[in-house]
């Protein structure tokens, strides 16, 4: 009988992985330097913390992996981080301890989607989570912090898209508008559009169906030609005034932004600014980073009205766009440490363990091959140095060290050995060091 990875998963192995730990330990610094300490949720909550606070959602509504436990109970696993943070801050009384509280987090998460090139059923995010503000500075800030964590993971020529959403009365007159626009054309809208009319009219700003995105977005040929789509969110004077904040914060801090696109969220929950962030180039899923300010849900999920502002990046997308950025180096490490003969095995061993403990990379043979076969081996596990113990560098206490990196060669007191390739692997093996 043999398995595959379910539809939809990855398993990830060691070159892969070496640049998923890279990545990891980039952002984990970065959030340090911004104040924000990592929150880390299960990967199941119950159904109810998504179900109530995005029912008409996709993500929610379709593409939740629930199961009911032993007793009685139904779970999902969570689709996305925001909510199961907001519910970990609420839970361990982060609004009564810390007032505003900065929360990284990264992780699994899991939606029932169509698998295709960058959608996956099991996904990593990186994100973070700003809750107890209402400062569009802190919105600059998040969009900083995202922007930042894209360069550091080598991302270039990544698009950045801002828009304001309006607060729940600038949606609600917006939603009425929408509908005066869309209620002549009921008939032309798509099945589940017809139900998305009443229940929550934004998402046919964003169904697949061109006639039914046509539609909502108003747009002739002629308009579309003019790049002129029109917001569907009208605005009050206060989320005018703060979105017009959250640009001026961009410019001081250097950001590019573009603020003429619009777009929707596949989310219920957010409020004043969204954005994204698109890689051109990645394919049809080409959104790396997105987020954008949910002021409601806090208060949705129990707690007093709190100020919120977020966003979360696709950990898969973010190392597709990085690669697309610039090619991987490969950078070799660690020490083969080879042996002529089996006489020499123990010593060898000896000397591995003692390289390991100082933190130095080493690999040893251990089923007596030849020379050649050794010399193989640490090319193919992509070894920086390579050293071969005899009886004459055990007689003469010396050992010659190839770099195969540099391509030279350098002789080093064998009884100095450990100290010296200790020394060389901190200067130059930085894949090793976390934060
Ligand atoms: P989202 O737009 O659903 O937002 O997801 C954020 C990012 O996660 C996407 O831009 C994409 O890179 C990645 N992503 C989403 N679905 C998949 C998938 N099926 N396969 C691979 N990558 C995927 C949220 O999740 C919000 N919680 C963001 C947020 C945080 N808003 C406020 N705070």
């Amino acid at each position: 009988m043999t398995f595959q990875a379910p539809r939809g998963t990855v398993d990830l192995l060691a070159d892969e992985l070496r640049r998923w730990e890279a990545l990891e330990c980039s952002v984990r610094a970065l959030a340090a330097r911004y104040g924000y300490q990592e929150l880390r949720t299960p990967i199941f909550e119950e159904a109810g913390l998504f179900l109530r606070v995005g029912e008409t959602t996709d993500i929610v509504q379709k593409e939740m992996f629930t199961f009911t436990d032993r007793g009685e109970r139904t779970l999902v696993l969570r689709p996305e981080g925001t909510s199961a943070i907001v519910r970990a801050y609420l839970e361990h009384n982060l609004h009564k301890t810390q007032g505003h509280a900065r929360l990284f987090y990264l992780g699994p998460m899991f939606r029932a989607e169509r698998p295709q090139a960058g959608r996956f059923r099991q996904f990593h995010q990186y994100g973070v989570e700003s809750i107890g503000s209402h400062s569009p500075w802190v919105d600059a800030e998040v969009i900083a912090l995202c922007v930042d964590s894209l360069k550091a993971a080598g991302v270039t020529g990544a698009e950045l898209w801002i828009a304001s959403m309006g607060c729940r009365a600038d949606q609600a007159r917006s939603a009425e508008a929408l509908r005066e626009r869309l209620r002549p054309h009921l008939a032309e809208l798509c099945e589940e559009c017809r139900s998305r009319f009443e229940k929550n009219v934004f998402r046919i700003l964003d169904c697949k169906n061109p006639r039914c995105h046509r539609l909502a977005w108003q747009t002739t040929s002629e308009q579309e030609a003019r790049g002129a789509l029109q917001s569907p969110f009208l605005l009050c004077q206060a989320c005018r005034d703060h979105f017009e904040m959250v640009q001026a914060a961009l410019r001081l801090a250097g950001i590019t932004f573009d603020a003429t696109k619009v777009f929707a969220r596949g989310l219920d929950y957010y409020t004043r600014t969204v954005f994204e962030v698109k890689v051109p180039g990645l394919g049809a899923q080409d959104a790396v980073a997105a987020g954008g300010r949910y002021d409601h849900l806090v208060e949705e999920l129990g707690g007093p009205p709190t100020g919120a502002v977020g966003f979360a990046a696709g950990l898969e997308r973010v190392l597709k766009a990085a690669q697309i950025s610039v090619p991987t180096a490969t950078t070799r490490r660690g020490l083969y440490l080879a042996s002529p003969d089996a006489a020499q095995t123990a010593e060898v061993f000896r000397l591995v363990h003692a390289l390991r403990e100082q933190g130095v990379v080493a690999l040893m043979d251990a089923e007596g091959r030849s020379l050649k076969a050794q010399f193989r081996e640490a090319d193919k596990l992509g070894c920086r140095w390579v050293a071969v113990l005899g009886e004459t560098e055990r007689q003469q206490n010396r050992i010659a060290v190839k770099d195969l990196q540099v391509g030279q060669q350098r002789e080093v007191p064998l009884d100095r050995l450990v100290e010296e390739m200790a020394r060389e692997a901190r200067a130059t093996d930085h894949q090793n060091v976390c934060g």
